[in-house]
């Protein structure tokens, strides 16, 4: 074949394979056999390997194209990604017609769409060709994920048309691929992600697209974010318009009055378990793009639309049992064990008790019927107890006095709701911190697992972190399931880790209340680890955002000796105490990330005070508020969380930990 025949027949299989793809992934109506498009699809590749200048960037072939990323760079929208306003019930609806017809003083259509939980996107198109694609990030600069999103089969590589274009969509993972996906990742002793949509937002971020590519994700365009010449009235016919484009869209209804979008709500919410994927809500916009002109948008979210969120949803179960597990921290933490049910997407059979205050509290006892709730992501957790359905055969649970692992005595400190193992040698704490030490934000130590930590203190091979550098090839092979290529990776992974930043090794110390984001900061001021061990109490309090209670927990940790052994064993090994980062400009320039948003503080903070949770919400320009109201962007609820958490589970008001708050920072 020349070279002209090549181009041709590349050129003619490139396209059929792209219309084939649609047609099954988009469509979901396959012409040919799943036969018929490997052989296509091989002969494809093919004359690729030949004529490899003749291979065209919207391939099927280049979906899964070159190597693992280094980092995502930064990419600032041309269009602001807004976010939306959120109502609860009937009544936030009516306000909100009420509102838009204020101003608009004429007859409204509106279209209600599936609020998809999955993770914001914005593809670019030049030429019809998709060149770029990012998260949502702040709004106003995202992450550049093109890599990633390639691999999704239903983001066409080439559109039907050779425009220059940019829509925005939702990127999310099928509720039967989530389930799969997560069997698997137990499997492997790998992340078991609490949603889909963590699972979806997990999967983009990956830096190698190999990773995403296995991950089965799917994505619904549902709004042009910027086209030139846009020639378009409505909503709708946007909506028609992608679809003729290759898009995958999502379903909507088109309703006259209000009272018609809260018919829709109420049947969305009915068939919401009944969907292949799974919403959070439903999204209500004005249809007409020039009344929605008329009415604009406020800082982050337009006037023209609002989300309805479905309430949380509660089941009816039985605590089978309740089980203490031991953390890294020595922590006695209760989990009930529940008869398996499905709530909100996911098949819910333990929720975390806290503590032993909460359970005398809510009374639960073993072989209870409870009311467990779980909203949108949200850990599920134990409502209340169906006292009519009590037989009298139910047990109190009782704190164990003995840790159920070392059978050490356990302690509760005054003050604190929290029972400990103090022993610091225990089994499960060692295990724990040992996972803890290898995980991603921590080391990163590459195929180190749960799984394989636990086989390694099995056979007696580490007993601490610093073990895991004296590791040989040899004593892992005769591991089980353990082959060659395995050790060799495990070990070169280790040996990579030594020159990890100092972050990461502070981080990965864990010091009790310590998190990814302080240890950053210590890191920062300290410069290395001798600075951070010698420094007094004070000097860390003096650390911005380091509060007297985590300072108070650097200096006990370095006066264990057995850390400070741990800490030196680690360096004898080579492993590096220094920072890394010469001049830091992120932190100068860091910008009012907290902006328009309001935080209602609940529960006993373990890691802050509530001051200085406060000020350091305020730092970054938001708001803290004495009562939970439906304006209410964030709870943070700590331990023993009462009236305010129940007021945020009623009105669907996001409630996170102090672990994701830190995140968020
Ligand atoms: S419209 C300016 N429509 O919900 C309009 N958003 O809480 C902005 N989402 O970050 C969004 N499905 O990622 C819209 N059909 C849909 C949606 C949707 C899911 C997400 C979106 C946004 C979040 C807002």
């Amino acid at each position: 074949m020349n070279k002209e025949e090549a181009r041709k027949k590349i050129d003619e299989l490139t396209d059929l394979l792209s219309e084939h793809n649609y047609k099954y992934y988009v469509l979901d109506h396959p012409e040919i056999t799943d036969y018929e498009y490997d052989t296509m699809l091989k002969e494809l590749i093919n004359l690729e390997e030949k004529f490899q200048e003749l291979m065209r960037e919207d391939s099927p072939t280049q979906r899964v194209g070159g190597e693992a990323l280094e980092s995502f760079t930064q990419v600032a929208h041309s269009v602001p990604m807004l976010s939306l306003s959120n109502s609860y019930n009937k009544e936030d609806l009516i306000d909100f017609d009420r509102s838009i017809r204020k101003i608009i003083g004429e007859k409204i259509e509106y279209v209600v769409e599936p609020k998809i939980d999955g993770l914001s996107v914005n593809l670019k198109y030049e030429n019809g060709r998709f060149v770029q694609g990012a998260t949502r990030g702040n709004g106003v600069v995202g992450e550049d994920i093109t890599k990633n999103l390639r691999t999704v089969k239903t983001i066409p590589l080439k559109l039907k048309e050779e425009i220059d274009i940019e829509v925005r969509g939702e990127v999310y993972i099928p509720k039967e691929k989530f389930a799969k996906l997560n069997q698997r990742q137990a499997e492997k002793g790998e992340t078991i992600f609490a949603n889909p949509r963590n699972a979806a937002a997990g999967s983009l971020r990956q830096l190698d697209p190999k990773i995403a590519a296995k991950r089965n994700l799917d994505i619904f365009v549902f709004n042009i974010q910027r086209m030139e010449n846009m020639n378009i009235d409505k909503h709708t016919e946007g909506f028609e318009y992608l679809k003729s484009l290759g898009f995958k869209t999502s379903n909507y209804e088109v309703c006259e009055s209000i009272e018609e979008v809260i018919k829709q709500c109420e049947k969305w919410s009915e068939k919401r378990s009944s969907l292949s994927f799974e919403i959070d809500g439903l999204v209500i916009k004005v249809n007409d793009l020039s009344q929605r002109e008329k009415l604009g948008t406020r800082s982050k979210s337009p006037r023209w639309a609002i989300a309805y969120k479905f309430p949380a949803e509660q089941q009816k179960t039985q605590v089978k049992d309740i089980v203490v597990q031991v953390g890294r921290t020595g922590a006695l933490t209760p989990t009930a064990e529940l008869e398996p049910v499905r709530v909100a997407g996911s098949v819910i059979s333990r929720a975390t008790l806290h503590n032993e205050d909460y359970i005398k509290e809510k009374d639960i006892r073993i072989g209870d019927t409870v009311i467990i709730e779980k909203a949108g992501d949200v850990i599920p957790a134990v409502v209340r107890v169906l006292l009519d359905e009590r037989t009298g055969e139910e047990e109190i649970f009782k704190m164990p006095t003995i840790c159920p692992i070392c059978k050490e005595e356990t302690f509760r400190l005054e003050g604190e709701a929290v029972t400990r193992c103090m022993n610091a040698a225990c089994p499960a704490q060692l295990r724990r911190g040992l996972i803890h030490f290898v995980s991603r934000d921590a080391m990163n130590i590459d195929g180190l697992g749960e799984s394989i930590v636990t086989l390694l203190l099995e056979n007696n091979l580490i007993q601490d972190a610093a073990d895991l550098y004296d590791l040989k090839k040899e004593e892992l092979l005769p591991l089980e399931r353990m082959g060659e290529k395995l050790a060799q990776n495990l070990i070169a992974a280790i040996e990579k880790s030594k020159k990890n930043d100092l972050e990461r090794v502070i981080f990965g110390l864990g010091i009790k209340l310590v998190g990814a984001r302080a240890a950053k900061l210590l890191s920062d001021e300290f410069k290395s680890l001798d600075g951070l061990m010698q420094a007094s109490e004070e000097q860390i309090t003096a650390v911005p955002e380091i509060g007297h209670k985590m300072a108070e927990s650097v200096v006990a940790f370095f006066k264990e000796d057995r850390n400070v052994e741990i800490v030196e064993k680690l360096r004898a090994a080579g492993v590096n105490m220094e920072s890394l980062h010469i001049n830091d400009e992120e932190d100068e320039n860091r910008e009012k990330k907290f902006e328009g948003l309001t935080f209602v503080l609940t529960g006993t903070l373990e890691k802050y005070k509530r001051s200085e949770a406060k000020k350091m919400i305020e730092n970054l320009g938001g708001r803290v508020s004495g009562s939970v109201s439906k304006k209410t962007s964030y709870v943070l609820a700590g331990a023993e969380a009462g009236s305010k958490l129940d007021k945020a589970n009623q009105l669907g008001v996001a409630v996170i930990s102090e672990d994701e708050f830190e995140r968020m920072l």
